[in-house]
C-alpha cells in the first residue's frame, strides 16, 4: 500500500477533463483513488479505509508532502504547479461520485468481499498455536473444575461454584502460559539434539519440527497474553467479595481463639518472593513480545536479537518456574494436595518447563556446547569421517 500511497500523492495534478478536488472537499480527508493507484476498480474492503486513514493524519500528510517534492522518473507529472499539488488530488467525476457513495453507505464495511478475499487464509501462522492453547486451556479447565469444584461438592456437599469465574480461570491461565513458554524453547533443544546426533547442520529437520520452530513467535506471544491475564486476575484477588468475607471470618476465628497476631513469617516471605518473581517474569516476557515486533527486531543486530530472544527467554522461563515453585512452597510434601489421586496444577505446570531447563543445562555443558557451536559454524561430522577414511586408505 505504501507504494500505492506515494503514487496516489504524486499523481495528483490537473489533467484535462478531470475534476480537481481539494483534500478539504471530502471532509478534510485525502482519498487515494483506486483507478489512479493501480488498484482494481472494485477495491478490496479496507483499501478505502486505509486511504482515509492516511489522509486524515497531518503528520503523514507532511511526510508524504516531502516525498511528493522528489521528482520520480517515468511518472505522469502532467502540467501542474508543484507548489499547489501537495494537498491536491484530482479525480474524475465518476471517482468522486464513487467515493461519496462509499462514504454515505459504508459499502466497504458491509458489502460482500470478492471471491479472492474469501479464499484468503485467516491468520495461517496462528492456527497451530491457537489450537494448542485452546486444547490445553480446555483440558486444564476441566481438570481444575473437577478438583476444586466438583470434589468438595461430592465429598462434603460444599458449594464452591463461585470459584469458577476467577479462581479456576486463574489456575488455567498460568498453567497454559508457562506450558506455551516451555513449548517455545523445546524445539530449539530438539533441534540441537538432532544436530548433535547427525553431526551436521546441513541435514533438514523433520517437517513437524520445522513447523513447530516456525510457530515459536506465536506461541511466545500467546504465552505473554495468558501471563498478562493471569497477572490481572491475580492482582484483583483482594477486590473480591468472597475474599473479604473470608478475611472477616478468619479475623473472627482469631478473636475467638484469643490470638493477637496472625503473622506467619514463612508465609509472608513465600508470597513476597513469588509475586516479585512473577512480576519480573512478566516484565521479561513483555520485552520479548516487544522485540518480536518486526520493526523493532529489524532495528536489532542478529546478536542482540538472539541475546534477547534466547538468553532473556530462558531467564523468563526460569523466573516463572521458580515463581510457581515458591508459590507451591511446602505444598509439595502435603498429601492433601492429591485430590482423587490427581496431582495439583502447579506440579503439572512446572513439569515441561523443568524438563526444558534441565535439557538446556545439559546442552550448556562445555563438551556439548563446543560441539554444537562447531556444527553450527559449518563443521560436518560426515565429511570429517570421509576425510579420515580417505587418508587411512591412502
Ligand atoms: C505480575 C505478575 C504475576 C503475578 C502477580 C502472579 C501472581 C500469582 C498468584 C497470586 C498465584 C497463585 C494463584 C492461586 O492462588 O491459585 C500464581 C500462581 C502461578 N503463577 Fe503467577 N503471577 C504473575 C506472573 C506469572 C507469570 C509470568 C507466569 C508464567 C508464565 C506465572 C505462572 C504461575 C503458575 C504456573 C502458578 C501456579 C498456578 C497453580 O497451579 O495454582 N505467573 N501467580
Amino acid at each position: 500500500m505504501d507504494g500505492c500511497r506515494r503514487r496516489g500523492w504524486k499523481e495528483g495534478g490537473r489533467d484535462d477533463g478531470q475534476a480537481e478536488v481539494w483534500a478539504s472537499d471530502l471532509q478534510g480527508r485525502v482519498w487515494a483513488a483506486p483507478a489512479r493507484l493501480g488498484i482494481s476498480p472494485c477495491p478490496e474492503p479496507g483499501d478505502l479505509n486505509r486511504g482515509r486513514k492516511f489522509g486524515s493524519s497531518v503528520m503523514e500528510s507532511r511526510m508524504d508532502q516531502d516525498e511528493v517534492q522528489k521528482p520520480e522518473p517515468g511518472r505522469n507529472t502532467g502540467n501542474h504547479n508543484d507548489s499547489n499539488t501537495d494537498f491536491q488530488v484530482t479525480y474524475t467525476h465518476e471517482e468522486v461520485a464513487f467515493f461519496h457513495l462509499h462514504q454515505t453507505h459504508h459499502f466497504d464495511e458491509f458489502e460482500y468481499p470478492s471471491d479472492q478475499y474469501c479464499k484468503q487464509d485467516l491468520f495461517p501462522k496462528w492456527h497451530l498455536p491457537l489450537k494448542i492453547a485452546s486444547i490445553a486451556s480446555l483440558l486444564i479447565f476441566i481438570y481444575t473444575f473437577l478438583r476444586d469444584v466438583v470434589h468438595p461438592f461430592v465429598t462434603t456437599n460444599e458449594n464452591t461454584f463461585y470459584k469458577i469465574p476467577i479462581l479456576v480461570i486463574n489456575k488455567v491461565l498460568p498453567v497454559v502460559s508457562i506450558t506455551l513458554l516451555a513449548l517455545v524453547y523445546l524445539p530449539g533443544i530438539l533441534a540441537a539434539g538432532f544436530q548433535l546426533h547427525y553431526g551436521t547442520k546441513y541435514k533438514r529437520f523433520p517437517q513437524w519440527l520445522n513447523g513447530w520452530m516456525l510457530s515459536r513467535k506465536q506461541l511466545g506471544l500467546l504465552s505473554f497474553f495468558f501471563a498478562s491475564m493471569h497477572a490481572c486476575y491475580s492482582l484483583c484477588y483482594p477486590m473480591r467479595r468472597s475474599y473479604r468475607y473470608k478475611l472477616l471470618n478468619w479475623a473472627y476465628q482469631q478473636v475467638k481463639q484469643k490470638k493477637e497476631n496472625a503473622w506467619i513469617e514463612h508465609d509472608v516471605w513465600r508470597m513476597e518472593i513469588y509475586v516479585s518473581l512473577g512480576i519480573l517474569g512478566l516484565a521479561l516476557l513483555a520485552i520479548l513480545a516487544v522485540t518480536s515486533i518486526p520493526s523493532v527486531s529489524h532495528s536489532l543486530t542478529w546478536r542482540e536479537f538472539h541475546c534477547i530472544q534466547s538468553k532473556m527467554g530462558y531467564l523468563a522461563l526460569l523466573l516463572c518456574t521458580i515463581h510457581a515453585l515458591v508459590f507451591a512452597w511446602n505444598k509439595w510434601v502435603d498429601v492433601n494436595q492429591f485430590v482423587w489421586y490427581t496431582p495439583p496444577t502447579f506440579m503439572i505446570a512446572i513439569f515441561l518447563p523443568i524438563i526444558v531447563l534441565l535439557c538446556k543445562s545439559v546442552l550448556l555443558l562445555p563438551c556439548l556446547r563446543k560441539k554444537i557451536q562447531k556444527i553450527r559454524c559449518g563443521w560436518d561430522a560426515n565429511t570429517e569421517m570421509n576425510k579420515t577414511q580417505m587418508t587411512s586408505r591412502l
